[in-house]
């Protein structure tokens, strides 16, 4: 069993709270424990009854609460916490917490909190670009805060700029994020993921069943892990996740230019794209008219694209996916040798191809390493974990 996670949420006043009412529905939902702070002002969008009943828990208003059993709710609070979050953060309380001072509940939890402090900002689009705002912005950075977006779009006052609270749906995902280790903090991860569509004529080609999911899920660990990531996708309705930056290709060539000019400060490159094995030799301009006749497709070998990043003059760290149907350690060692891949995922195309859960395992120089059958998510996180095992004992050799 897992420990609970323990958030305490911080709702300032801006009209954004009530976002926070559904990120705290999100939270219950994901098992965590969520304390709620409100302040006075952000009490004024949104009471406390409805965080009380989304929380299931008490909410916190003022700094000096009897129901605290020593009344020391602003030390308290914090203490066995895997985080506290303000959403919506407004200038002031950003203000507050770039100074230090200390004069509420929830400026006065920051102050004394001995947990990882994430703030989203929400505000009007000045307010967002008002000079002691950025420089609070940038104290704050500096001090070892998260700062989450701000999202740039239309505001509540009718404006359009930055300054919109991050939707409760990706603050989750860094709340997620922050729970994690960072082995690939400062390193650079280039990633291909879902299908290639290979072109017949204007509105026909070959492509297969990969959903990117495994791909995206891998993506997403890495930049958990803290690297700065790079998604060379083929069409997939995969959600970037946030942080990562994010290629959009249709062709195996297509993905190859993609990689080779994204390639050079690459620390570490994993191919899990389904490439095309074939493409057209002479793929028709208009959409081919159907007759009683056979038609014949001519097919040209496609490029390996991670053969060919693998055995560059100095190649980042490769790690390729082997999707097998039969004899599955057996193809997938020999992969390895072939592509010579310091680490290979093998897994079964029946386990794989467009599931939610997958079951890999990991070949290596050091032998095989099977991962628990898991949500693709979960996977993935073991997975990264061992890729950053693997890339820092290089990195000491
Ligand atoms: O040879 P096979 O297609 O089974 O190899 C699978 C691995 O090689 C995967 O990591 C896949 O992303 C990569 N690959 C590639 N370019 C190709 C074919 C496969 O990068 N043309």
């Amino acid at each position: 069993m897992t420990k609970q996670r323990r958030i305490v949420l911080g709702v300032t006043g801006g009209v954004a709270a009530y976002k926070a009412a559904e990120l705290t529905r999100l939270m219950v939902k994901a098992g965590w424990q969520v304390d709620v702070v409100l302040t006075e002002a952000g009490a004024q969008f949104v009471g406390p009854v409805t965080f009380q009943a989304l929380s299931g828990r008490p909410v916190y208003t003022q700094l000096w609460s009897p129901d605290v059993s020593n009344g020391m709710a602003h030390i308290q609070l914090t203490r066995g916490a895997d985080a506290l979050l303000v959403a919506p953060a407004t200038a002031d309380l950003i203000a507050k917490a770039a100074l230090g001072l200390a004069d509420d509940l929830l400026s006065t939890l920051i102050s004394a909190r001995d947990c990882p402090l994430l703030i989203a900002p929400a505000m009007n689009r000045q307010m967002w670009e008002n000079a002691p705002n950025l420089r609070n912005i940038a104290q704050l950075e500096s001090d070892g805060v998260a700062i989450l977006g701000p999202d740039a779009g239309d505001q509540a006052c009718g404006e359009v700029g930055l300054g919109r609270m991050l939707e409760p749906e990706e603050l989750m995902l860094h709340l997620e994020a922050s729970f994690q280790p960072k082995p690939l903090a400062g390193r650079r991860v280039l990633l291909t993921a879902g299908p290639t569509f290979e072109r017949i004529d204007a509105v026909r080609g070959i492509t297969n069943s990969s959903s990117g999911k495994m791909g995206f899920a891998i993506a997403r660990a890495a930049w958990e892990a803290g690297a700065e990531v790079t998604i060379i996708a083929g069409e997939t309705a995969q959600v970037t996740p946030p942080g990562c930056r994010r290629i959009d290709v249709l062709s195996a060539q297509e993905m190859l230019g993609a990689v080779e000019s994204e390639v050079d400060d690459t620390d570490i490159f994993i191919a899990v794209a389904a490439v095309a094995d074939y493409y057209v030799l002479n793929p028709s301009e208009q959409k081919i008219k159907k007759d009683a006749h056979i038609l014949t497709l001519e097919l040209a070998p496609n490029p390996d694209i991670l053969a060919r990043v693998a055995t560059r003059d100095k190649p980042p760290f490769c790690v390729g996916f082997a999707a097998e149907s039969e004899n599955l350690l057996e193809y997938a060692e020999a992969k390895r040798k072939r592509k010579h891949l310091p680490l290979l995922a093998a897994n079964l195309v029946q386990n794989a191809i467009g599931a939610d859960d997958n079951e890999v395992i990991l070949l290596d120089d050091s032998g095989e390493t099977r991962l628990p059958h898991g949500p693709k998510l979960d996977v993935a996180r073991k997975l990264i974990a061992h890729v950053a095992q693997l890339y820092g004992k290089g990195k000491t050799k």
